[in-house]
């Protein structure tokens, strides 16, 4: 298995671009079930979980073709409607084909995803909303096995906000027969980049982006031709990197508008920052100041940047509190910290950070793809030498990770 080593101390300086946004890719390369024309996407990031999308796609029937950036989808030959437990166990985001598969084919067997490192992540939603729709579906033998003949529209009220829910709901809405309105909706960026390349292909959405959804539904749904979104949480992921190290970094292609609550934070712990229309431009303190946080559904505190924050809080003057409301077993990082010298105390959804003067590089092991940021983070800072085991979790949600930070001046190796 891969590991990372890393020489802490290094301020980060310089220019990288920012890649499309994984859990952007993600719904969208689902999409391409909705339809039997082509679909070209450009700007999908290289990453283990677009790859096993890829796969579970082929396995479908759908016809895959990839050059660099670019993703050609054609689902006319669709065929088989199953995403077996092996992909699924591997990632969640698999689920996504579920809506989609019924909204077109009429059927669907897509493994239960099961729990994960962050928490339980129950289906009941997605579940739930495509029964609100006339769909049939009962669970065997850990799989989901879903019918409807035609998915007719509804009015959804999800328990919570859920974010592939919304997305899985709404790619079933677009082929359904009359109005679907989907209440108490996610309303993260990745939704609006979902229903822009849907409207594109021909489906009637209006108010992604708020917490009311509403859809008509439409027989067919044509090809299209659509660029994916930069990624908001790599944005911010290298925005942390470049803070703890007492840099001065621009990110090509980050988009501002949507990393409101980000980069308030990241002021507030003392950076200067320049929105450009180019990227963002981010100035770090020699000492941050510590940030206290809540995490929840967007436009508040994104949980996928909340290790990376605790990782500042670290080393920042003062004390942090976090509180994670949306997963809960996602402190996993604290303890890999504290390896490293970091003062955490964990109290049910809460942490408490008291900065301290410096960290130490040692072993740590990454858990899950933010953790494993947040280690990488916290090793930038730590003086010495510090080895990250289990990157394959980064592998699944960062492009090119070691060549973005080397190009910023970090001394960072993997080692196979
Ligand atoms: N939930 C339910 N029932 C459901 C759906 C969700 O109880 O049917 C609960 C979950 O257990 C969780 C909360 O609702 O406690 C919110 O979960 P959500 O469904 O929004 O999460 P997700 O859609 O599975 C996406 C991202 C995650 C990100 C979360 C929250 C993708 C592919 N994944 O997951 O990204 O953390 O939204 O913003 O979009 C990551 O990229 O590292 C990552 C984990």
């Amino acid at each position: 298995m891969d590991k990372l080593k890393i020489e802490g101390g290094h301020s980060l300086k310089g220019e990288i671009e920012i890649s499309g946004a994984k859990n952007a890719a993600l719904p969208i390369l689902c999409a391409c079930l909705l339809t039997q024309e082509l679909l070209e996407l450009e700007n999908v990031p290289h990453l283990q979980d677009v790859e096993t999308m890829l796969k579970i796609l082929e396995h479908m029937g759908v016809g895959c073709f990839r050059e660099k950036q670019k993703v050609s989808l054609n689902a006319a030959g669709l065929n088989n409607p199953y995403a077996a437990y092996q992909w699924v166990k591997t990632m969640r985001a698999s689920i996504l084909t579920l809506g989609p598969l019924l909204a077109r084919y009429g059927e669907a067997k897509v493994s239960l995803p099961g729990g994960c490192a962050i928490g339980a992540r129950p289906v009941d939603q997605h579940i739930k909303g495509l029964e609100a729709m006339g769909a049939e579906i009962h669970l065997e033998e850990g799989y989901i096995i879903a019918r409807a003949k035609r998915l007719k529209g509804a009015r959804i009220f999800t328990d919570m906000v859920t974010v592939t829910g919304t997305e899985n709901l709404m790619m079933a809405a677009v082929l359904a027969e009359g109005e679907t309105v989907i209440e108490n909706a996610a309303r993260e960026p990745e939704i609006v980049d979902l229903a822009n390349l849907l409207i594109q292909m021909g489906a009637q959405i209006n108010g992604a982006g708020t917490d009311i959804i509403r859809i008509e539904g439409v027989k067919t749904l044509h090809g299209a031709r659509y660029a994916i979104m930069p990624d908001r949480i790599e944005t911010g992921t290298y925005l942390c990197a470049a803070a703890i190290t007492g840099g001065d970094v621009f990110l090509r292609r980050a988009r501002n508008t949507i990393l409101d609550i980000v980069l308030d934070k990241l002021l507030d712990a003392g950076c200067t920052i320049h929105l450009e229309n180019a990227g963002i431009h981010l100035k770090a303190p020699p000492r941050l100041k510590a940030v206290s946080l809540r995490t929840a559904p967007y436009p508040a505190f994104p949980t996928d940047m909340q290790a990376q924050f605790m990782a500042l809080n670290a080393v920042a003057e003062g004390v942090a509190t976090i509180r994670e409301t949306i997963f809960e077993n996602r402190f996993m990082h604290a303890v890999e910290l504290m390896r490293l010298g970091a003062d955490i105390q964990i109290d049910g959804a809460n942490a408490t950070v008291h900065g301290v003067a410096r960290l130490l590089g040692a072993s740590v092991m990454a858990t899950d793809l933010r953790a494993s940021a947040s280690l990488v983070i916290a090793a930038l800072k730590a003086e010495g030498e510090t080895t990250i085991e289990r990157i394959y979790h980064l592998d699944r949600g960062y492009e090119q990770m070691e060549q973005k930070l080397s190009a910023l001046g970090a001394q960072i190796k993997r080692v196979r």
